[in-house]
């Protein structure tokens, strides 16, 4: 078992397979002179596959697959059947993705054959323009291709992740809703975190919870689902407007979907935290916000024995805060942003 210093059984493992993106969202990369992890420095699949590996053996049973944006490994597809095959104390590790969607309609059906659960697709308009604006790229039609082909390899549960923007996308909060409710996907809204490259983020330009739910409750009526567990996503039955206020006490009618709100600043959730992360260069963080990280690249390319990297493991879980202190004076950014640290 991986349990830290506060208790926390930790039982999902992040893992960053590059930085490298074919989009430059504002609130995670800059927009050029990116400065790129050394080529050599970055895990090769057996290295991946191992640490993996390890990882699971120690008490890790979900895998979560990021970048950047994962599906740019030319070697996506084995990194996704090795991992789906390796098994620990409760079997098989359940294996996701969080992707941009953009190769989706190449991958989707090769990725679901080697054992990809789900993905989690970011869309955060549905306007090409404002898609430009944001992602400083003209991709949005291979977005929603890669959201349909995910639908048709029954990559799902499917989930889509909006940040919303103010003056930006805010505007299309209920719009987004629609499109994921039409598609059988959860769309969550995540609160944007200061991860920025330009570390431009302010609390006060940041896009509440509260705002949102505000604005989804003048289209639909929003029922809490309780029993979170470790989930950064707080869970809405979506009703339509009125049928939580039928006189029966009852909500009328079947509801038409589920939404997910992430409010990492505003409610934190870290004291049911359940995640470790691995850079693509081989470094363990702790947190996302960590200030420090420790090398596993290293000792595993010198050849040490596997009890060596459990114990580096454990080292730095039992040295994890409590909570991201983002809220804390004296907060300080990590010197990665979100596309280097695996979003
Ligand atoms: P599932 O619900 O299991 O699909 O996973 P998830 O919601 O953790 O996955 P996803 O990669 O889609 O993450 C969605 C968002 O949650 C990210 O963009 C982050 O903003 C936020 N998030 C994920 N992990 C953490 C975390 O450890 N800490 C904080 N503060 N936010 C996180
Ligand atoms: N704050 C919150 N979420 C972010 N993401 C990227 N950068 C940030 C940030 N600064 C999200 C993306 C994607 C997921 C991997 O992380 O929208 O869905
Ligand atoms: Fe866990 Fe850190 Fe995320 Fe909080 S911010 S949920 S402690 S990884």
């Amino acid at each position: 078992m991986l349990v830290d210093g506060h208790g926390r059984e930790h039982r999902d493992l992040r893992v960053s397979l590059t930085d490298h993106c074919n989009l430059r969202c504002t609130y995670c990369m800059p927009g050029e002179g990116v400065p790129w992890l050394p080529k050599a420095s970055l895990l090769t699949l057996d290295e991946l596959v191992e640490l993996v590996g390890i990882a699971v053996e120690a008490g890790i049973s979900e895998v979560r697959l990021t970048g950047g944006e994962p599906l740019l490994r030319a070697d996506i597809v084995a990194i996704v059947a090795s991992i789906a095959a390796l098994s620990g104390p409760g079997g098989h590790p359940e294996v996701s993705m969080t992707t941009n969607g953009i190769g989706l309609a190449k991958l989707a059906e090769p990725l679901a054959e080697a054992g990809l659960a789900r993905v989690n697709v970011s869309l955060d308009t549905l306007d090409a323009e404002t898609y430009r604006r944001m992602a400083r790229r003209d991709r949005l039609d291979d977005t929603l291709a890669g959201i349909e082909a995910a639908r048709a390899a029954g990559l799902g549960p499917l989930k889509l992740n909006t940040v919303l923007l103010r003056d930006v996308n805010t505007h299309e909060a209920v719009d987004l809703l629609r499109f994921a409710l039409e598609r059988d996907a959860e769309l969550r809204f995540i609160e944007q975190m200061p991860l920025d490259a330009g570390h431009t983020w302010t609390r006060e330009g940041m896009v509440t919870a509260d705002e949102v739910q505000a604005w989804l409750s003048e289209a639909f009526d929003l029922e809490a689902i309780p029993g979170r567990g470790a989930a950064p996503a707080e869970r809405y039955r979506v009703r339509p407007l009125g049928s939580l206020s039928s006189s029966k006490g009852e909500p009328d009618g079947d509801p038409l979907g589920t939404v997910g709100i992430i409010a990492s600043v505003t409610r934190p959730f870290c004291g049911a935290c359940d995640r470790l992360r691995l850079t693509a260069d081989g470094q363990l963080r702790n947190c996302l916000f960590a200030t420090a990280e420790s090398d596993l690249r290293t000792p595993l390319r010198e050849g040490v024995d596997r009890g060596e990297i459990i114990r580096r493991i454990h080292a730095s879980l039992a040295v994890k805060l409590p909570g991201h202190g983002i809220n804390d004076p004296g907060f300080l950014q990590p010197r990665r942003p979100m596309s280097a640290i695996g979003g």
